[in-house]
């Protein structure tokens, strides 16, 4: 694997997810695979589980781990040929390259604008580092996906499956801001190339994701059709990608516990951080059957398994 952008990057999902569970299985065994190697975190927007779970597990491997809030650093420009005579310090191929002499692997952060579709979808930020550095990109998060936390989706879906071909249901649920596209396209995208569940996305009308990433998958406008007979239940908000940038008052969208009963006793998930009472019930994100916690504690499994991959 060069770089970490996309389920695309990954040789086999099956295989990724087999090195995730087996570091988790036994995480003081790898210690060795990062030694004398430095992984630099760059964080454009807000975490809490990508950086930490990622800083814990490059240490985990052996890795030093350096993370820098970009807010705290020098503001960058990524149009190539400008006169930079305004507020922008420092061209992301200079910054790129001289990452590239403190690090052997590179990650980023960075979120879309929602403004304007064309330049989130080009995905400028990470393609700009991936162009410009001379070490392995992981992404953090990007404009368009969210590739770490969709294989710790995996992961927990397989440790947690009750059939060998899982129904799991993607539902759109309602938020008061508008957000980004990334973990939901990641997440159908990874499901789909994964090969080993059905896949169906509900959503509003005019919700629609990129077909780019649900070729593969069955879209439908009815929430309580696509639960019905799901083992898993994936909740997301995201905002429109027709009318981008739209959102939708739709609170009749909550994931809550009738929504529950209709599916096939199926587990709950959901990326964090979550609106309790809005995108989901208390009783639901309760329950025995919400697997948040796992999933978050999956990030770091899945963070190991990929820059194992990367450090070769
Ligand atoms: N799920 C996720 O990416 O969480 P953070 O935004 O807190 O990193």
């Amino acid at each position: 694997m060069k770089n970490f952008l996309s389920v695309h990057d990954a040789p086999s999902v099956g295989r990724l997810i087999e090195r995730a569970a087996a570091i988790k299985a036994d995480p003081f065994d790898h210690e060795r695979t990062g030694h004398h190697k430095t992984l630099i975190n760059l964080f454009f927007n807000p975490s809490l589980r990508t950086r930490l779970s990622t800083e814990k597990a490059g240490m985990t491997l052996g890795f030093q781990v350096i993370t820098m809030d970009m807010a705290g650093g020098w503001k960058l420009e990524f149009e190539d040929g400008i006169v930079m005579n305004l507020d922008r310090a420092e061209h992301v191929r200079e910054a790129a390259g001289v990452l590239s002499q403190y690090c052997d692997i590179l990650a980023v952060r960075s979120f879309p604008e929602l403004v304007d579709r064309d330049a989130d979808y080009a995905d400028r930020v990470i393609n700009a580092f991936v162009k410009y550095a001379t070490v392995p990109v992981v992404s953090l998060e990007s404009a368009i996906r969210h590739p770490l936390q969709s294989l710790a989706d995996c992961l927990t879906i397989s440790e947690h499956r009750r059939s060998a071909r899982p129904r799991v249901a993607l539902t759109w649920a309602p938020h008061p801001r508008k957000l980004p596209q990334a973990v939901a396209n990641s997440f159908a995208e990874w499901m789909v190339n994964w090969g080993e569940v059905d896949l169906v996305i509900a959503n509003p009308e005019g919700f629609d994701l990129a077909p780019e990433f649900t070729a593969g998958a069955e879209v439908v406008h009815d929430q309580a059709a696509a639960l019905r007979g799901a083992e898993f239940v994936y909740t997301k908000n995201w905002s429109s990608y027709t009318h981008y940038g739209a959102t939708a008052d739709l609170p009749g969208w909550i994931v809550d516990e009738d929504k529950m009963a209709l599916t096939d006793n199926a587990y709950f998930m959901h990326c964090l951080p979550v609106r309790r009472n809005v995108i989901v019930s208390d009783g639901v994100l309760n329950s025995d059957r919400s697997l948040v916690l796992q999933q978050a504690n999956n990030r770091t499994w899945a963070a190991a398994a990929v820059l194992e991959a990367l450090a070769g």
